[in-house]
């Protein structure tokens, strides 16, 4: 099997709005791969198109190679937006009507799942009272529990503490390493899921601007020098006139950074002064991997 899952200019409306447009998405076998967008970016309608249920506009979808029926979603495990539970039934309760629905013959595979997503000996607990990090894992548990070969998680971190989204990342790690699976995770916030996944699809306004192995992403970020000066207009001016400077940016107001001829700062910081220009600061740093996917979605809206 060569891919896992492709779409094919997946296209979606709601009334005369365009939620989503043109996405090609190609996930291989044993990937963990990080859908991630914005709030409102079309992550979930893309999932709900995916698992077939919601019918897109137009473009195709291909699981396993194939074009979906029915049996393929016996294939897949998913957990969309916050998992739908009823707070007065147990933990048990709710798996095993989850193994009766998938028919699931074996009983025992409920414990085996609890264990596995740390919730040993919890069946008896009421989900009501169960913790937003503990209903996210019982949600994964119940996604699991038909063995399905591909998971599809939205958001499955979205509100947890840092110690929660390592026990999510090290479960998802593996289902991957032990299991096969292939799965598929959102978020809008990509330190939440980074160093989890290996391949990486930015979605923005519908769109799907990148898609690019998670490494290749992490080499995009670059080294630059972000200087502090009392006026950007004349700054900018002088490092193109004065140094032939092209590769900058404006980050914000009285904020340079530049990209190119980071051997001599001195030298920028020196022409700047010589010019008229107060440089409060000047420093080298790294682009975080977080700016970069704000300046590929327009940078102005933060998580
Ligand atoms: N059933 C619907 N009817 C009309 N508009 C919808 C419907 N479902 C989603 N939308 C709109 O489509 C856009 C994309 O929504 P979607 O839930 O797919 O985004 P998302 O990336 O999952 O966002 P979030 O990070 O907030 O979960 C939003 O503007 C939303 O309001
Ligand atoms: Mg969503």
């Amino acid at each position: 099997m060569k891919y896992i899952l492709r779409s094919y200019g997946l296209t979606k409306k709601y009334g005369t709005r365009l939620i989503v447009e043109d996405v090609n998405l190609a996930v291989e076998p044993g990937d963990i791969y990080g859908f991630l967008g914005q709030n409102g970016a079309g992550k979930t309608t893309v999932f709900r198109m995916l698992l077939g249920l919601v019918k897109p506009l137009r473009g195709t979808i291909e699981w396993f190679d194939e074009k979906p029926t029915t049996a393929t979603f016996s294939r897949i495990g998913s957990l969309i937006e916050t998992p739908g539970f009823y707070p007065n039934l147990t933990v048990h309760e709710h798996l095993d009507i989850h193994r009766r629905m998938c028919g699931v013959t074996d009983i025992h595979t409920i414990n085996e799942h609890l264990k596995l997503v740390g919730m040993e000996g919890m069946g008896n607990q009421k989900v009501g009272k169960l913790s937003l990090g503990t209903k996210q894992r019982l949600g994964i548990a119940r996604a699991l529990l038909h063995r399905p070969d591909c998971l599809i998680l939205d958001e499955p971190v979205n509100g947890l503490d840092p110690k929660g989204i390592r026990d999510i990342r090290e479960l998802l790690l593996e289902l991957r390493n032990k299991r096969s699976m292939t799965i598929l995770i959102s978020s809008h916030i990509l330190g939440e899921i980074g160093q989890m996944v290996n391949r990486i699809g930015i979605i923005h306004g519908g769109k799907m601007i990148e898609q690019l192995d998670y490494a290749e992403l992490q080499r995009r970020t670059r080294t630059y020098a972000e200087i502090r000066v009392n006026d950007d207009g004349r700054a900018t001016w002088l490092l193109e006139q004065q140094l032939h400077i092209r590769d900058y940016t404006v980050w914000e107001k009285g904020c340079i950074r530049i990209y190119e001829q980071l051997e001599d700062t001195g030298m920028i910081n020196k022409a700047l002064q010589e010019g008229g220009v107060i440089v409060n600061e000047i420093s080298l740093c790294s682009e975080s991997l977080e700016d970069h996917f704000l300046k590929l979605t327009g940078g102005d809206q933060k998580c």
